[in-house]
């Protein structure tokens, strides 16, 4: 199967495997583990935050932030299709006694869109606490917030009196795009959650960066959720890899993207993402139902992901090469043609 259903889907590498043999690991709950340590540093000195935690999972992450951001019978401000809202089973208002207030309409926040969203303080509308960005925003199709921007946004919520949290899963891509440097991003906002298992091939793994004052609540916050790890230098020397070796790369996958959405777009009634990373969503004709494009494109041995009630997503990532893309994109062309 030539698999686009998620750039979760990559292998650890046999550099990667081998990255992960020779850990040197110590228990990372009693007196640390030098692996994580070493990632931590790495991924604080990257972004430019004082400090970085390590976590099993990107969820556990922003929902921990979200812990230590927000607080219990107020609203956090995201996207109507982020991750944080649409992906994590109602953590926030489960664990956190959050209410979200979504920010509807582009494909993205925007200062425009963010600023909408806000209402007039009242007696009765409960108190916003906390602002979701997300960066690259899988939803719109991988869609980059600029860093400029990305400030903007995040100083209209300070106004507010909000903090900021980045759900900056495909961050890295972000970065490779718009040759930002990651600091750029991160330094808008209070706390910033990036992601070693997606485009940069780990097989687990997250990090969540800030000032050295929020990560002490947040290390707290990580115990409590669950996500204090024993001998995770194992995890962590696959994460530092991805970091040190399949940043720069990315830019291969945004270029796999481009080219499986100009094949895509060749089929009659669809409307396609110009894919601005590695993802490409791609909206069927009336005529289907993302369900059976799945379905009849798994047939042909491709993957691709269901997303919601009109479109389907193609993620491009380290595991496949352009030939495996094009004729990935050939096929649902085809499955499209099909159902025209
Ligand atoms: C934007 C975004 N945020 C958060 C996550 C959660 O990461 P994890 O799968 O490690 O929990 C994902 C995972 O796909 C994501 O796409």
């Amino acid at each position: 199967m030539i698999d686009l259903r998620s750039d979760t889907v990559t292998k650890p590498s046999a550099a990667m495997r081998r990255a992960i043999a020779d850990a040197e690991v110590g228990d990372d709950v009693l007196d640390g583990d030098p692996t994580v340590r070493r990632l931590e540093a790495r991924v604080a000195e990257l972004l430019g935050t004082e400090s970085a935690l390590f976590f099993p999972t990107g969820t556990m992450a922003n929902e921990a932030a979200i812990w230590c951001l927000g607080k219990p019978g107020t609203e956090l401000f995201v996207h109507e299709d982020a991750h944080i809202v649409d992906r994590e089973k109602g953590g926030a208002s489960a664990l956190s006694g959050m209410a979200p207030r979504l920010v509807r309409g582009a494909p993205r926040v925007t200062l425009d869109t963010f600023k909408a969203s806000v209402r007039a303080p009242s007696g009765y509308l409960p108190r916003a606490t906390l602002l979701c960005i997300e960066n690259t925003h899988n939803g719109g199709g991988g869609i980059v917030t600029p860093a400029a921007e990305l400030q903007a946004i995040a100083a209209a919520g300070r106004d507010l009196r909000l903090n900021v949290l980045l759900d900056g899963a495909r961050l890295w891509n972000a970065h490779v795009a718009t040759r930002t440097p990651l600091a750029d991003f991160a330094r808008a906002v209070d706390a910033t959650m990036v992601s070693f298992s997606k485009g940069l091939g780990a097989p687990v793994g997250a990090a969540l960066a800030g000032s050295r004052a929020l990560m002490d609540d947040v290390h707290e916050a990580r115990r409590r959720f669950g996500g204090a790890m024993r001998q995770s230098g194992v995890l962590a020397a696959a994460c530092l890899y991805g970091v040190e070796h399949n940043i720069a790369r990315l830019a291969d996958d945004h270029a796999t993207a481009a080219r499986f959405a100009e094949i895509v777009r060749t089929a009659p009634g669809v409307a396609v993402t110009t894919p601005e990373t590695n993802i490409v969503m791609v909206t069927v004709p009336a005529t289907t139902t993302p369900l059976e494009v799945e379905r009849r494109a798994a047939a042909r041995g491709v993957g691709i992901a269901l997303w919601d009630t009109t479109r389907v997503r193609a993620v491009t990532h380290l595991d496949v090469t352009i030939e495996q893309v094009e004729q990935a994109a050939r096929s649902l062309v085809a499955v499209l043609a099909d159902a025209a």
